[in-house]
């Protein structure tokens, strides 16, 4: 099959690209490189199924590219994901994001792709739920820029369906953690204490500890998009998570003890605008694309931190 995956060389996309590649897949990768590194590409470099494309998806010739490549599936994962980002500059964030998404399917609807699968945000477009676990039936109420655009997003993969017949499922991610995962960064907290707690560096909690999420493993993920490539789950939005909510404090333990270092996070404030719970229910995956996580935190967590410690280990690959 030929596909499109944009933000290819980004954690999640990049891992992506290397398992369609492994399954026999033509892919063209697109990323601007604003965030991603194309050594997470490295793996792929030689496999002749992968062409790489830099370029912004909302740019005429990466548009054309992307159109004429005769993509049968469109994976789409382009974004600015950085949630304080989106609320220090909005117009940035719905730019890259909104008109992002929109560029995207409108070359996936140009280039007579069948499928559109988008990376959208169960951790954000949800807000505040009242209930626990999060179904796909709650209602949207994005706490910042970042969500609302991941919603908008939706709402163009509703449209686009509409008006042409193209297929679209959207995936609501939960935390998606992982090898490859930017430990440098704001977002990725299993990544920054793993790599902070290795290199001796002092970690710090916002908050009491108290806040959860939902950790879901970046193969299982990647497992997640693969299936929503088939007709299955046309229309719909669907969770991806683990189901099982981790407050931060937890999280730092599991971390220090598979890292071998001391469990001693100094704690902060709280940070304006953080969600208290994310956990959500991801039946609807497992009852309509046979989906299910299978890599639990402790194992997920040590295969990261066993990453980070090779990477250590060789800085040349470090970029
Ligand atoms: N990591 C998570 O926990 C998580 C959770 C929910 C949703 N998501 C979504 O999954 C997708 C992938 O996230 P990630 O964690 O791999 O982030 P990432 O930053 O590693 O990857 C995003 C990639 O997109 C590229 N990119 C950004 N804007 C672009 C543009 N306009 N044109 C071309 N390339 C562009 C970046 O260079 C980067 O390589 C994003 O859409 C993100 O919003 C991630």
């Amino acid at each position: 099959m030929r596909v499109v995956t944009t933000g290819a060389a980004g954690f999640i996309g990049s891992t992506l690209v290397d398992r369609l590649l492994r399954e026999g897949h033509h892919v063209l990768a697109v990323d601007d490189l604003s965030t991603g590194h194309v050594d997470n590409l490295a793996d792929s470099a030689s496999d002749p199924g992968l062409v790489f494309l830099e370029g912004n998806v909302i740019a005429d010739s990466t548009r054309r590219e992307m159109a004429s490549f005769q993509a049968e599936v469109f994976f789409h994962l382009a974004a600015q994901m950085n949630v304080r980002h989106s609320v220090a500059d909005p117009l940035r964030d719905a730019h890259n994001n909104v008109l992002g998404c929109l560029a995207t399917l409108d070359s996936a609807r140009s280039g007579k792709a069948r499928k559109f699968v988008f990376a959208s945000s169960g951790g954000t477009i949800y807000g505040r739920a009242k209930e626990f676990p999060i179904a796909e039936s709650a209602q949207l109420d994005p706490h910042s820029p970042y969500g609302a655009s991941k919603a908008a997003g939706e709402m163009y993969l509703r449209v686009f369906r509409r008006l042409y017949g193209l297929q679209t499922t959207a995936l609501a991610l939960g935390n998606v953690y992982g090898p490859r995962q930017d430990p440098y960064g704001e977002a990725g907290v299993v990544s920054i204490f793993a790599s902070a707690l290795l290199d001796g560096r002092p970690t710090t909690i916002f908050g009491n500890g108290e806040t959860t999420r939902d950790y879901v493993y970046v193969d299982d993920v990647v497992e997640a998009f693969l299936l929503a490539a088939g007709p299955a789950g046309d229309g719909l939005r669907l969770n991806i998570g683990s189901g099982q909510e981790t407050s931060v404090r937890t999280l730092h333990r599991m971390v220090a003890a598979a890292a071998g270092a001391p469990d001693t996070p100094t704690m902060e404030p709280p940070q304006a605008g953080e969600l208290e719970r994310v956990e959500l229910d991801s039946r609807a995956a497992h009852r309509v694309l046979g989906w299910e996580p299978r890599t639990d935190l402790p194992e997920g967590i040590g295969r990261t931190v066993a990453w980070l410690r090779d990477r250590t280990a060789v800085p040349s690959i470090r970029s």
